[in-house]
């Protein structure tokens, strides 16, 4: 018991010497958004104005947690397989209030393939009262069903727990939702 417990420790030492320290303040506008660091936090891409007011982008890190990976840039293929925009700023729940969105997110190419980003949705689902793998249930059931009609029953269901506002708790102000 002991022993493998050091074992682990030794062995994430060793994977984190190897594959080099992740600073959402490093990283780009092409590799910045839906990436983790390597202290788990989402990095979140940011724009302002400079001075001749040309838009410019920076990456910062994030106060929400990520459970289920840490160090990882997302791949061009999850952006495109779950029809996500590397170029968008903030974390916003945007893409669960349109249907077409939804379709994507929930296709087997993104819903089982792309952990991170379903992650980061599920968070943002649970934020608005609703569960992910239910809104897919649901529009692959009934494709006319929209994210409102799940808001408002789930709203009269009864009171959301506070536990389903993990993600927007955990977040400070700048973001848009
Ligand atoms: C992010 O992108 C920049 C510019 O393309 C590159 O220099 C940097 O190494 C990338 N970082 C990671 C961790 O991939
Ligand atoms: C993202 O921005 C780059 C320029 O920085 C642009 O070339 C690209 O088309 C944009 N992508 C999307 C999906 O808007």
């Amino acid at each position: 018991m002991k022993f493998s417990l050091v074992l682990v420790f030794a062995s994430s030492l060793f994977l984190h010497g190897t594959t080099g320290e992740i600073l959402c303040e490093d990283l780009t506008k092409n590799n910045c958004s839906f990436a983790i660091s390597s202290s788990g936090k989402r990095c979140v891409l940011e724009n302002f104005e400079d001075k001749k007011g040309k838009v410019e982008y920076q990456c910062r890190t994030s106060e929400v947690v990520v459970e289920i990976l840490s160090e990882y840039i997302e791949t061009d293929e999850c952006i495109r397989a779950c029809g996500v925009d590397r170029n968008a700023t903030g974390i916003s729940s945007d893409t669960l209030l349109d249907k077409k969105s939804i379709v994507t997110l929930c296709s087997p190419a993104c819903y089982q393939k792309c952990p991170n980003i379903i992650d980061l949705h599920f968070n943002l689902a649970l934020g608005e009262g609703v569960s992910l793998p239910d809104l897919c249930e649901q529009q692959r059931s009934d494709p006319d069903c929209n994210m409102i009609d799940l808001l408002s029953s789930s709203a009269a269901s009864g009171p959301v727990g506070s536990g389903t506002h993990r993600l927007f708790s955990a977040a400070p102000a700048p973001f848009s939702f």
